[in-house]
C-alpha cells in the first residue's frame, strides 16, 4: 500500500483546501446549464420541485434492531433515486434521530447528491457537506433549495474528505458518511486521483485512512462517526473492504458501537449484471453501517486489542 505523501501532493493541488460554495454559485450555475454530468449519469437541477411531503410516512417507526431494510427507498421532500449509490434518506434519517439533538452540527464529507443535509435541514440540525465533485454539490445544492425554515446553517464545499483544513478539531456532534466502494461506481473522470472511486482497493484503503484520521480530529470527544461500507468480489473472491475499512477506523482511535447490517435492494450489480442467471457464488446484498465513537476526554477504554501490524 502506498500510504505515502498523498496530502503532501494535494497541498500543491486543487484539493489543498476546501472551497466554499454557496446558494448564489448556485444560482449562478443554474443560469447556464440545466443539467449535470456526475460519473455516467445526467441529473437535471434547477427546476422547481413540488414537495408533497417533508417527513418519512406517519406510520414508521425509528430502527430499533442491528438489521436495516428500505425496500421503499423513501422519496420525500426532494429525495430522488437519480444519484447513482445514493443513500435511502432513512439511514440518515435514523442516525441523526439517535445520535444528535436540535442545534448539533453534522457532516456529510462525501455528501453526494445531499441526502444527510437535506434530513438535517429538515430535523433541524446544523450540517456541512463535502464532496470532490463539483456537479455533486452542485446537485447537492439542489436537493437544498427548498422552503423549510428549520432557522438551521447548511454549508457545502468541494474537497477532499482526506483534508477537511476548514474544519475546527472537536466540531462535529456527528458524521454520516457513505464513500464510494472502490470502483464500483465511478463518480468522475478518471484523471480526478483524488476521488476514491478512481482507487484500486489497496490505494482506496489507504486513503481511508487518511480519511479516518480527518473524522476522528473533528468529532468531539464522546460523539459519533458513522460509516455505510460495502464489498465486492473480484475474480469471484469476496473481497471484504468493508471489514479493512472497520479496521482503518479502530485504529484511528474509533471505539465500534455498532454494526448494523443494510439489506441491499435494487442495486446496479445485483439487478443488472448478476440478474436473472445462476451463479456459484451468492449475490452481496448487504452492507455494514458502522456507528464509531470517539472515547470522551480521560475516558478508560477497555476494548479489544487491534492489531497494529495490519495497516
Ligand atoms: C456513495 S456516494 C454518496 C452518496 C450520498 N450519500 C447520497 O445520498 O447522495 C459517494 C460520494 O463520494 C464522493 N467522493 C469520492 N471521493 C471523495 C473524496 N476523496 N472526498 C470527498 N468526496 C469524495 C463522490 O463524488 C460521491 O459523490
Amino acid at each position: 500500500m502506498q500510504k505515502a505523501s498523498h496530502l503532501e501532493q494535494l497541498k500543491q493541488e486543487k484539493y489543498a483546501s476546501m472551497i466554499l460554495v454557496t446558494d448564489r454559485d448556485f444560482q449562478r450555475f443554474t443560469k447556464k446549464y440545466k443539467q449535470v454530468m456526475v460519473g455516467n449519469v445526467t441529473i437535471p437541477i434547477g427546476q422547481a420541485v413540488l414537495i408533497k411531503n417533508f417527513t418519512p410516512p406517519t406510520d414508521y417507526k425509528h430502527e430499533s434492531f442491528t438489521v436495516w431494510s428500505f425496500p421503499n427507498r423513501g422519496d420525500w421532500s426532494t429525495h430522488d433515486g437519480k444519484y447513482r449509490g445514493n443513500w435511502s434518506p432513512y439511514i440518515p434519517h435514523n442516525l441523526i434521530w439517535k445520535y444528535t439533538k436540535e442545534g448539533d452540527t453534522v457532516l456529510d464529507q462525501m455528501m453526494g447528491s445531499g441526502t444527510t443535509l437535506v434530513e438535517c435541514k429538515l430535523l433541524g440540525r446544523n450540517a456541512i457537506g463535502v464532496d470532490i465533485n463539483h456537479n455533486s454539490v452542485m446537485v447537492a445544492l439542489d436537493r437544498l433549495s427548498f422552503d423549510y425554515d428549520s432557522g438551521v446553517t447548511i454549508k457545502t464545499y468541494e474537497g477532499d474528505a482526506c483534508n477537511l483544513d476548514k474544519i475546527d478539531d472537536n466540531s462535529i456532534d456527528l458524521i454520516a458518511t457513505h464513500p464510494p466502494y472502490a470502483g464500483i461506481i465511478p463518480y468522475s473522470r478518471a484523471e480526478n486521483k483524488a476521488d476514491l472511486s478512481a482507487l484500486s482497493i489497496d490505494n482506496y484503503l489507504s486513503e481511508m485512512y487518511l480519511v479516518a484520521k480527518e473524522c476522528f480530529r473533528v468529532v468531539k470527544p464522546g460523539k459519533h462517526c458513522s460509516i455505510l461500507i460495502g464489498d465486492t468480489r473480484k475474480h469471484r473472491h469476496y473481497v471484504p473492504i468493508s471489514h479493512n475499512v472497520l479496521h482503518i477506523f479502530l485504529n484511528a482511535g474509533f471505539i465500534l458501537k455498532e454494526d448494523i447490517i443494510k439489506v441491499q435492494h435494487k442495486t446496479k450489480q445485483t439487478r443488472e449484471v448478476w440478474g436473472g442467471s445462476y451463479y456459484d457464488f451468492y449475490k452481496i446484498a448487504h452492507e455494514h453501517l458502522y456507528v464509531f465513537r470517539k472515547p470522551s476526554k480521560n475516558e478508560k477504554i477497555q476494548q479489544y486489542k487491534h492489531s497494529k501490524n495490519l495497516f
